[in-house]
């Protein structure tokens, strides 16, 4: 069975997938952003469970429970804040996509949304962000995977824009 990629423009919170990807900090105590927007529409049991993990390393990623949210799960993962591209962003970024499917994988999930991360506030650039994420998620689904659907959820029409070329797609 060969896995989807697809783009859109919308809301991260509203997808109806099993899982949607957070761009958290290293407390996953919230923030602004995709993370700020993501805790509000899972209400405060979100917050209560992430306290008990206790932070997660730039690169690596945690699963929770989705509570209000349509998915069953949230993966939340830290990519690297761009310094110029010679401090293991592009490493760090990668890892963020592959560790956040492997985390899908062991939990059988089959549909995992993500949003662009890094390119908001930690201001990664959009086009080397979003080469980088289809080559890695490109690359994850040629392994053995319960994942069957990988969706990028964009904010904005550029964005949109730049992982459809990008995908072949615009
Ligand atoms: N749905 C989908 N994408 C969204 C949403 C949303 N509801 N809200 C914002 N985005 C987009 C932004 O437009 C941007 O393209 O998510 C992308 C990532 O931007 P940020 O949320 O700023 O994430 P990031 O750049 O990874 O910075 C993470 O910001 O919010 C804080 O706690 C977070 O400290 C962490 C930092």
């Amino acid at each position: 069975m060969t896995a989807r990629i697809e783009a859109l423009q919308g809301d991260i919170t509203s997808q109806a997938v099993d899982a949607i990807v957070n761009a958290a900090n290293t407390t996953l105590l919230g923030g602004g952003g995709v993370d700020g927007a993501i805790h509000r529409a899972a209400g405060p049991e979100l917050l209560e469970e992430c306290r008990t993990i206790g932070g997660c390393p730039t690169g690596e990623a945690r699963i929770t429970k989705g509570y209000r949210l349509p998915a069953t799960y949230v993966i939340h993962t830290v990519g690297p804040v761009w310094g110029g591209g010679h401090r293991r962003e592009p490493e760090l970024l990668r890892n963020c996509y592959v560790n956040s499917l492997a985390l899908a994988a062991t939990h059988g999930v089959r549909s995992v949304a993500f949003p662009s991360i890094s390119t908001g506030a930690y201001r990664y650039p959009i086009h080397q962000a979003a080469k980088l994420a289809v080559e890695a998620v490109r690359e994850c689904l040629r392994q053995p995977t319960t994942v069957e659907l990988v969706r990028f959820v964009c904010f904005s029409a550029g964005d949109l824009e730049v992982y459809r070329r990008i995908l072949g797609q615009a």
